[in-house]
């Protein structure tokens, strides 16, 4: 089972914040799992890993291995929640590396997440003439990139197996009553998947959002959802053996000591878009009403070789949380070399796993030397049970230092600035005035 081992920033705090905080964590943890907090109508994935609708999951299931048996290629079109979990599961548990494999399960390509023109026409012609099904993904069903992307890869498929061939092969994820694409997709009789009302973007992985790509691509999706529920089952608890009090209550107590970053390390590169699901849960559901955490991510060791210096010994505003999985089991050992002309013999017979150790061992001690608190979440192996556990564990967390910091944690109000002014510079219907008045700021 997941476990946090915060004694390594312990010495940044010189008073009993345990204590402190108990009371406001125990009412954060009732109001996150009884309602009567800030943003309260969107904790509805708090329960979800317990009580997913039996019916929909099965129905996921079904469509992920129509996909399988008839589509060589998966587009899968979201952004910011509705994305980044599908991709951080994929790419952790079956490599960053997984359309290049040889396998039986389809290529997943992700876009939408973005507006490039280069992006889409490369997954268009890294599709070429591949059967493909497409996945599109949007709560709202409002948003503009993968909305846009959408309407590219509809046609392309419609022109390839015709209107109703292609909707056989189109699956729409989005809001169960409202929105443009919960109306295309009623028209059009694609096959729909919900977000429920009351489950937020950045925290729907363990949805139909993230569930279809990740079971497309082969993963356990049944043991992805176990190790979320033995999670939730801890996170009940309401003291100090949650792991979710301990890491929000120290982040919580270094971010008032003055850190103002929280990095997020993995020593496992295939970590890397699970990062980014991190970073965008944190970041929207803390960073408001001019607070909160900028959470930030490096690879190990390769940042060592590049943000190790600021790591070591740049402003200390930083601290640093750890995700360390146990050793896969295939692990390779460094072979023998008569020459020794690179003197590696010392490493002879010894696996990666170890020597990767000794690194994660020795940035630990010198990072906590050079004033960076280092906080360890110790994941176990890396498969689809743990990844589980720690999907709800940082998700349970976030709820809890949400409610810490004073902010509604299930909110994004920031996001819809850059949103009016690209609509205003667009020329939506509805955004004439604020285009003019936009366009006079930028010839300035
Ligand atoms: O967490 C959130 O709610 C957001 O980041 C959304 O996931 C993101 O903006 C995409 O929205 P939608 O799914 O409505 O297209």
């Amino acid at each position: 089972m997941l476990s946090i081992n915060v004694s390594h920033a312990k010495s940044f705090l010189s008073y009993p914040y345990e204590e402190v905080l108990r009371p406001r964590l125990e009412r954060a943890q009732r109001e996150l799992l009884n309602g009567g907090g800030k943003g309260d109508d969107f904790i509805g994935w708090v329960r979800l890993p317990a009580q997913y609708d039996r019916a929909e999951y099965a129905r996921i299931l079904a469509a992920a291995k129509k996909i399988q048996g008839d589509s060589k290629a998966l587009v899968v079109i979201g952004i910011g929640g509705s994305y980044l979990g599908a991709r951080g599961v994929i790419e952790c548990l079956c490599s960053p590396n997984y359309n290049l494999k040889k396998k039986d399960t389809p290529n997943v390509y992700f876009i939408g997440n973005g507006l490039s023109s280069a992006a889409l026409r490369e997954v268009m012609e890294l599709i070429g003439d591949d059967d493909f099904s497409v996945n599109v993904i949007s709560k709202s069903g409002t948003t503009t990139e993968p909305a846009v992307a959408f309407r590219f890869f509809r046609e392309r498929l419609e022109q390839k197996c015709g209107k109703a061939g292609a909707a056989q092969r189109i699956y729409a994820t989005t809001d169960a009553h409202k929105g443009a694409l919960k109306s295309l997709a009623d028209a059009e009789g694609y096959e729909e998947f919900v977000v429920p009302d009351n489950v937020g973007g950045r925290y729907s992985v363990l949805t139909a959002v993230g569930l279809l790509p990740i079971a497309v691509a082969g993963v356990d999706t049944d043991a992805l959802l176990a190790g979320a529920r033995e999670m939730e089952a801890l996170c009940e608890i309401a003291d100090y053996t949650n792991p979710a009090w301990q890491y929000a209550a120290m982040r919580h107590e270094l971010y008032r000591s003055g850190k103002k970053i929280e990095l997020l390390a993995c020593f496992e590169p295939s970590f890397r878009f699970m990062a980014e699901w991190w970073k965008q849960l944190y970041g929207e559901s803390e960073g408001k009403e001019g607070k909160g955490l900028f959470p930030a991510s490096v690879d190990f060791t390769a940042d060592l070789h590049s943000m190790g210096q600021y790591i070591q010994q740049g402003e200390r505003t930083l601290l640093e949380t750890v995700v360390r999985f146990a050793a896969d089991p295939d692990q390779l050992t460094v072979p023998h070399d008569d020459v020794n002309g690179d003197g590696l013999n010392f490493l002879e017979g010894k696996t990666m796993d170890f020597i990767n150790r000794q690194a994660m061992d020795g940035t630990l001690l010198a990072h906590v030397e050079g004033g960076v608190p280092n906080l360890i979440v110790s994941a176990g192996e890396r498969n689809a049970r743990t990844l589980g556990e720690l999907i709800y564990f940082f998700e349970f967390s976030c709820g809890l230092s949400g409610y810490l910091l004073g902010v509604n944690p299930f909110d994004q109000p920031g996001v819809e600035a850059y949103k009016k002014n690209m609509f205003a510079l667009l020329g939506k219907p509805g955004y004439e005035e604020a285009g003019e008045a936009l366009r006079a700021k930028l010839s300035k």
